[in-house]
């Protein structure tokens, strides 16, 4: 098996740590390796397989050696900056940022639902929101089996997803403190506003979430609207996903399309407390599907609740699995 040279870049943040962990798990054949970060931390040491790395400073030259695929976590004007120059230079880069998914000549990758789509990078792939890479993996199936129509989505999302900083901030709350983060404490409470406030009301995640579907269901013209919500949860974002289909279904249907769907958990017992929880999805890389039921407000929908690690299948573990499949297309 041919053998690459990695780098991460944002290698010492909340998603870049994850990077490292979900890397050595799935055991990459990798032959040389770098982490690098801002100036803050240039000089640190990232213990990898073992071996101890020294965290390089990101510059304009980090690329002049030879490096075939750099997984980014590092904010958005780090990647819009940087990600070209690696291009430039023959690398593949996987960016976690929003800086590139909606660029039309940059993929947006869940590997479970459009692994396709890698053929056409030109040397940037993106690695989509965090919400929305759990919310795919559960209506891709959906989609191709019944067709749909519209989806609603309200989340429920851990502190995590605001990195280091968002943890901090509910960690100090919960001592009383004031927050440094968000705009208001998150400690005992709920907070609508996720990402800037756009023109028209919704916030940039929210849209982020309607256009980064359209885009990995390759449907235009799917509707789809969204309120997302910041809660008091360390890690694992929770969602409850309305949906209306284009064609009849029986509900028994759905629930066995859910069970074969790759990288899906149907977790869904009610009568004995059975349904997908924050606190057991930590950690894993799978996305759990309970609480399935019809929508009897409408002709042709149902409800879900769906959770998942976001910083492992919402980020860390996708932008690995999109790895995975570059390190597959090279054999
Ligand atoms: P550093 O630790 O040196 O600040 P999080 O979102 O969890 O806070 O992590 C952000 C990651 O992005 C960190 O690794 C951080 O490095 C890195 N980062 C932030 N700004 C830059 C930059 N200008 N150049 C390189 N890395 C950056």
């Amino acid at each position: 098996m041919k053998k690459v040279n990695l780098a991460v870049v944002g290698a010492t943040g909340m998603v870049g740590r994850t990077f490292l962990k979900v890397l050595e798990e799935r055991n990459l054949p990798i032959e040389n390796f770098y982490v690098m970060a801002s100036a803050r931390s240039a000089g640190q040491t990232l213990t990898f397989m073992g071996k101890d790395y020294v965290v390089e400073e990101l510059t304009e030259h980090s690329f002049d050696k030879p490096i075939d695929i750099a997984l980014f976590s590092a904010g958005g004007s780090t990647s819009e900056k940087f990600a070209p120059i690696a291009a430039a230079h023959g690398c593949i880069v996987v960016d976690n940022s929003a800086q590139w998914r909606m660029d039309p000549k940059v993929p947006l990758i869940v590997p479970e639902v459009n692994p396709e789509d890698i053929s056409w990078n030109s040397g940037i792939i993106a690695n989509p929101n965090c919400s929305t890479i759990q919310a795919m993996v559960a209506l891709k199936p959906l989609d191709d089996k019944f067709g749909i129509k519209r989806v609603v989505y309200s989340t429920y999302q851990a502190v995590s997803g605001a990195g280091v900083a968002g943890w901090k901030d509910l960690e100090d709350g919960l001592k009383g403190e004031a927050p440094k983060k968000f705009p208001h404490p998150i400690a005992n409470n709920c907070l609508p506003h996720i990402d800037i406030f756009l023109d028209n009301g919704y916030t940039k995640e929210e849209m982020k979430m309607i256009w980064e579907t359209r885009k990995i269901l390759h449907d235009d013209d799917m509707k789809v609207t969204a309120t997302t919500v910041r809660v008091p949860v360390f890690n694992s974002h929770s969602e409850s996903i309305n949906i209306e289909f284009e064609r009849p279904f029986e509900l028994a249907d759905v629930v066995e399309t859910l069970k074969n769907a790759p990288g899906v958990v149907v977790a869904d017992d009610p009568a004995n407390n059975v349904y997908p929880l924050a606190v057991d999805a930590a950690g894993k890389d799978e996305v759990f599907v309970g609480r399935i039921r019809r929508d009897e407000s409408v002709e042709n929908g149902i409800n879900l609740w769906v959770v998942a690690d976001n910083i492992r299948k919402g980020a860390a573990t996708n932008a690995v699995q999109i790895a995975q499949l570059l390190i597959d297309a090279m054999q």
